[in-house]
């Protein structure tokens, strides 16, 4: 019992990772409303402002690779949390734009080491039988945030610094309670410190058996690798790496954050009344991406990963056709309601394939060896086109209008099933090491 608390004290801090994750990058929606009627704001600094946290995520995560591999996932995490802490402080004190930005930047340094480290932490010390589960408690934590980040948004209006300050709450926790958790024991056996690794997985494994077997398995998985970037390319590996990155860029081109930072406007632009109304109809987006999130919970390790993405993904190219046509009809009585009842019927077939689908199978996919780089570079493709799309969002509905942008999102949903029908193994039920092994015999005729 001591041993279960233990573990699951650990697996929700990194979790926390998560909702800082989900917080930072949700709360500058309704933040921004305010801070433009304090300081002189012209567009091209308002996506500034946006994009800032974004930059410094591709930052945070090309450092916090080699520190992950090199100090370890719990001290890791633990500069992460200073990291927030200092970022949080720096938003909430800003005198100008240049220093908002630079503390925006900061926030997303954080969030780029935490989001690479978290997973991999959250994966490498779960049993395998509900490890899908854990690694989604990660992605529940980022929507949860999210949603947190929205409310209070809406009840802090409109005290923007007080809306960043928030945001040191879990941040606290976080650094606090990540000293007494365990290191991974892979991280721990990869340095070579076995007594350590024994300790860890007697700690965490309800039974001295499971703990041995573990150990054996994780030796055997460590005495034939390298690591380092030439391993990655390998030819086996080559398949992974292609889809830990491609999986990144299609949970970004598919049009997740366009929708996660911009409700708002494109419920407007769907001729939505007052500012309120939209306002709720994006807690509304919230509220369902944390239910749909759940839902994913419970069936990720029943049903498999492939079956919900596909199931999800089949739901966003019809969801985001919706859209398309919705918007390329035209404005009229139905278009608002339409795009509503579209927009929440995307994020929830996102919520239960894509979102936890992509953190799940980057965290799972590579071998110990590579697993933080692996997930690193993952984590960068992710970042760089969350960073594109958000960026081209109000360009491209501004331009091809809302018909034009959610077709090209439904057009990469297409390609992105097409992908993961073809080459995504099922990892469901796996123990690390047995993915390890699949790639090594890698062939298109085998399937895990
Ligand atoms: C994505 C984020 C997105 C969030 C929405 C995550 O899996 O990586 O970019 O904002 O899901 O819930």
């Amino acid at each position: 019992m001591q041993k279960k608390k233990h573990a699951q004290t650990s697996f929700l801090l990194a979790a926390l990772a998560g909702l800082l994750f989900g917080y930072d990058t949700g709360v500058i929606s309704g933040a921004l409303l305010f801070i433009k009627r304090e300081f002189v704001v012209s567009p091209l600094l308002e996506g500034v402002i946006v994009a800032a946290v974004l930059l410094g995520c591709l930052i945070g995560v090309s450092v916090g690779m080699p520190l992950a591999q090199r100090f370890g996932r719990r001290a890791t995490l633990f500069l992460s949390a200073v990291v927030f802490i200092v970022g949080t402080i720096a938003c909430t004190f800003a005198l100008d734009i240049a220093w908002l930005i630079a503390a925006r930047l900061i926030l997303g340094l954080a969030i780029g080491i935490s989001s690479m480290c978290a997973p991999v932490y959250l994966a490498e010390l779960a049993p395998a039988g509900v490890r899908g589960r854990l690694v989604t408690l990660f992605q529940l934590c980022i929507t949860l945030g999210i949603l947190t980040a929205y409310l209070v948004d809406l009840l802090l209006a409109p005290h923007w610094r007080g809306m960043f300050f928030v945001g040191v709450v879990p941040a606290m926790i976080l650094l606090i309670g990540i000293l007494p958790s365990p290191e991974s024991p892979r991280w721990l056996l990869s340095k070579g410190r076995e007594d350590k690794a024994w300790e860890v997985l007697l700690r965490v494994r309800s039974t001295k058996k499971e703990a041995k077997r573990e150990l054996v398995d994780i030796k055997e998985s460590l005495a034939h690798q390298q690591g380092g970037l030439g391993t990655l390319l390998k030819t086996h590996l080559r398949v992974a790496l292609a889809i830990g990155v491609l999986l990144a860029f299609f949970q970004q081109v598919t049009g997740i954050n366009a929708v996660i930072y911009f409700a708002p406007s494109i419920f407007k632009a769907a001729g939505f009344g007052s500012d309120l109304g939209a306002l709720l109809a994006t807690v509304g987006v919230g509220v369902i991406n944390v239910l749909a999130t759940i839902a994913a919970l419970y069936a990720i390790d029943r049903l498999g990963r492939r079956y919900l993405l596909l199931l999800g993904l089949s739901g966003m190219i019809v969801t985001l056709s919706a859209l398309a046509v919705g918007f390329w009809i035209g404005q009229g009585g139905f278009l608002a309601p339409l795009t509503v009842a579209s927009v929440l019927m995307y994020i929830m077939f996102f919520a239960i394939g894509l979102g936890p689908g992509f953190w799940l199978l980057a965290a799972e996919i590579f071998p110990l060896e590579v697993r933080s780089l692996g997930m690193g570079l993952a984590t960068l493709a992710n970042w760089g086109s969350n960073l594109v799309v958000s960026l081209t969002f109000p360009m491209l509905l501004h331009s091809l209008g809302g018909a034009g942008v959610f077709s090209l999102y439904a057009f990469f949903s297409v390609i992105a099933w097409v992908f993961i029908k073809g080459y995504v193994p099922e990892t469901k039920g796996k123990t690390l090491e047995e993915i390890e092994a699949y790639w090594l015999g890698f062939n298109r005729q085998t399937k895990l």
